[in-house]
């Protein structure tokens, strides 16, 4: 019976995957508060009520200080902040113009894989990066990746990075 049973599991597991593979393919990288380097902290250009921290592993460190194209197995992390408010709502900024942090809101995340752009089409395709975003608790939130794909397609240049230029440790 027990065996029935994790079949059958085993089975809805595979479906579940496969139906999701693309949107699901990226899993949380749970360690990256304390084995990632956080090269950038900075209010959101596009946002203007937000916060970034961006954090990115070895692979893509030691790459990028190299002057080499990030490799397979890249990954970079965004914790998004709210920006504290004044109580009319208003984002408030410190003595050096800066918006100062509220509650983590979302962690975005970006890797890149062989071949995980192959089947996306062009506007939607940057190179082998992929994106994914999960709540402050590592729970994969459920928005539309494409929004996420078409807005850094165009980065070609910096390799789908808005932030590329900073990637130096
Ligand atoms: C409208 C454009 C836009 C959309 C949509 C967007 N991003 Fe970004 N992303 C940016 C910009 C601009 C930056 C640079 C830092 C900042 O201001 O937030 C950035 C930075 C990042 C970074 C750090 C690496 C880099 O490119 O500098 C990650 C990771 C990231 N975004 C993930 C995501 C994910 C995941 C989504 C979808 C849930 C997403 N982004 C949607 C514009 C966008």
């Amino acid at each position: 019976m027990i065996g029935k049973a994790f079949a059958a599991a085993l089975g809805l597991g595979i479906v579940a995957s496969v139906a999701l593979a693309d949107d699901e393919r990226i899993s949380f990288p749970a360690d990256y508060s304390t084995k990632f380097y956080n090269y950038l902290s900075l209010d959101r250009v596009q946002n203007e009520d937000q916060i970034i921290r961006l954090f990115a592993n070895d692979a893509a460190i030691e790459a990028a200080n190299e002057g080499k194209e990030l490799p397979y197995g890249s990954v970079i992390v965004g914790e998004v902040y709210k920006a504290k408010k004044d109580k009319d709502g208003n984002v408030i900024e410190s003595s050096l113009g800066r918006r100062v942090r509220d509650k983590l809101a979302a962690i975005a995340v970006m890797e890149k894989g062989q071949g995980w752009g192959a089947a996306l089409p062009e506007d939607l395709r940057n190179g082998d990066w992929d994106f994914a975003i999960f709540s402050p608790e590592g729970e994969r939130l459920n928005k539309d990746l494409n929004a996420c794909r078409s807005c850094h397609a165009p980065m070609t240049k910096t390799q789908h990075l808005f932030s590329s230029g900073h990637l130096v440790k």
